[in-house]
């Protein structure tokens, strides 16, 4: 950076990317992954590019009023996004979160001056396993928090300005960071913000560039199977969501699935091969795009995000 911010909202996004060909290398494949490091924003994940995205859009059009408050569902890096943005910005924020997220995501919410309302899980689901009736029920707690205090509701599951985050800015910098080299793209949903506006500024570069989406084993409805198991540790989606909104109309080459088993062994392998230190979701990822470099794009290059910080999983069994 050749000057200093003038906020910390100005250094989010821009993060560097990193090419893991250490692992690659040791399993034998043939082709390369870019790693994009988003537990590097301020608030160790890329869904502070989504915060941002939705806050300023909406004080454009106006559905943002200033000194509004906000209010908004999370996993707990929405939230920690929504927080540091409606904090710089003088939004008062209340997030709205299962209690089977990890305590590590409240604690930094309500640090960074976020109101936090814990949701109960629903009957018979796990802690570090937040299902689709455990967000619904969370969802029902953030509509009447929102219409009791006249709040906006920043609504990442529906707000045009998530994915348009990732089109102005994590596509952009993955096509470049690989010298325009990329072949292939592949995330694990959870809005779907990131997926969708991260092809669409990638095919809009290379329209020959294939997009694939990852859900969980047992959960991966999006790609037209029933849910078997819906319960996986991967924080931040999976949800088995028949339809994500912000999905609607947007290319899909092909359909993964990972288990949570895999995920957590390849999010060690990261941090042990590659010092990178992320979470469940990220060793998704990862361990997918290993997945296609032994199938469909054996010899390409593909592109991936680093979600979030390991640390934001220090009490769970990520690191045990
Ligand atoms: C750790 C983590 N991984 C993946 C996702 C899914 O990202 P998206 O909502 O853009 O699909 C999230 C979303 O909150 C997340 O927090």
């Amino acid at each position: 950076m050749a000057s200093a911010a003038g906020s910390v909202l100005e250094v989010i996004g821009g993060t560097p990317s990193v090419w893991l060909d250490r692992m690659v290398a040791r399993r034998g494949l043939e082709g390369r992954i870019l790693a994009k490091l988003d537990y590097l924003n301020p608030g160790f994940s890329k869904k502070d590019r989504a915060a941002l995205g939705i806050i300023e859009a909406a004080e454009s059009d106006g559905s943002l009023a200033p000194g509004q408050t906000v209010v908004e569902l999370t996993s707990g890096n929405m939230g920690t996004g929504l927080a540091i943005v409606c904090g710089v910005k003088g939004y008062p924020f209340v997030a709205v979160m299962s209690r089977g997220n990890s305590v590590e995501r409240a604690r930094m919410m309500a640090a960074l001056g976020a109101e936090v309302v814990l949701v109960e899980q629903a009957p018979g689901s796990v802690p570090g396993e937040v299902s689709g009736a455990d967000l619904a029920l969370v969802e029902i707690e953030a509509r009447q928090i929102t219409a009791e205090r006249g709040a906006f509701r920043a609504d990442q599951f529906r707000h045009p300005g998530n994915p348009a985050a990732h089109a102005q800015t994590t596509g952009p910098e993955l096509w470049a960071e690989s010298g325009g080299k990329l072949t292939a793209f592949v995330d694990f949903a959870g809005s779907g913000g990131t997926y969708a506006g991260t092809i669409r500024a990638l095919k809009r570069v290379n329209p020959g560039l294939r997009g694939y989406v990852l859900e969980p084993a047992g959960a991966a409805v999006l790609s037209g199977q029933v849910a078997s198991d819906m319960a996986h540790p991967i924080q931040g989606g999976g949800y088995a969501m028949p339809e994500l909104d912000l999905m609607a109309d947007v290319p899909v080459d092909g359909y993964l699935q990972i288990g949570g088993d895999v995920a957590r062994d390849t999010a060690r392998a990261l941090a042990r091969e590659e010092g990178i230190f992320a979470g469940f979701s990220a060793g998704a990822n990862v361990a997918a795009a290993l997945e296609l470099l032994t199938g469909p794009e054996r010899g390409g290059c593909i592109g991936v995000i680093i979600c979030d910080s390991g640390l934001k999983y220090l009490s769970t069994d990520l690191w045990a």
